[in-house]
């Protein structure tokens, strides 16, 4: 739940999230996270299903993480969030241990296709949200990773509709998934394995 510890650190990311917005931090230097009603939904997904494992691609400075973490811990479940810039492991780390979730939250540094190359973990709901240009091998990587009823979120369909139009398609024409674009903030493609 939303404990005050969580609310706390997600309102003051959100204040340097905008405050650096304002000062035209470059995108590179930002935390880049998703915006809160992105956040309450992602919670709302991860709460819904008992001991959930989600797997996060693109962590920044553990914003979602945060949001994902605080729904996992509803009924046990835990989220494992990678993330390849140093600076921003360093604060990830910070962030989650400040909002109480290090027992429900667990950080792999390093480039997410070294690391999901060499997983062996399975996991239920899949929070996509790197690079876009990646997204579509990423998603490849993730894929085998999911058994039928996981679901896949991709962050941004909507604001990056000319990068990723081509990853939607992909996903609404597989047989293996039922795939949507749902209007919410940034757009959101949901994605959900078929038996
Ligand atoms: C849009 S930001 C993520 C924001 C975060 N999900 C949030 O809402 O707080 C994308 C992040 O993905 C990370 N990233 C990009 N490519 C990556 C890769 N191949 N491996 C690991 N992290 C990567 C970037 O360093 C950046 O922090």
């Amino acid at each position: 739940m939303l404990d005050e510890r969580v609310r706390t650190v997600l309102a003051r990311l959100e204040e340097e999230d905008l405050a650096e917005r304002d000062a035209g931090v470059p995108g590179a230097q930002r935390s880049r996270q998703i915006a809160p009603t992105t956040g309450r939904f992602l919670f709302a997904l991860a709460a819904s299903q008992d001991g959930i494992e989600v797997l996060e691609i693109g962590a920044s400075r553990g914003y979602s993480s945060i949001w994902l973490a605080s729904g996992a811990r509803l009924l046990g479940g835990r989220v494992l969030s990678l993330e390849h810039d140093p600076v921003k492991c360093t604060a990830w780390r910070e962030n989650v241990t400040a909002a109480g979730l290090d027992e429900w939250a667990e950080l792999i540094a390093g480039d997410a296709f070294a690391t999901l190359t060499a997983t062996e973990d399975t996991f239920d709901l899949v929070f996509l949200d790197a690079e876009k240009d990646d997204y579509e091998r990423l998603f490849a990587l993730a894929r085998p990773l999911l058994e039928p009823g996981g679901l896949v979120v991709a962050d941004n369909v909507l604001s990056h509709v000319e990068t990723l139009a081509a990853y939607s398609a992909a996903r609404q024409a597989d047989a293996t998934l039922s795939s949507v674009t749902v209007p919410l903030d940034r757009g959101l493609e949901i994605s959900v394995v078929l038996g």
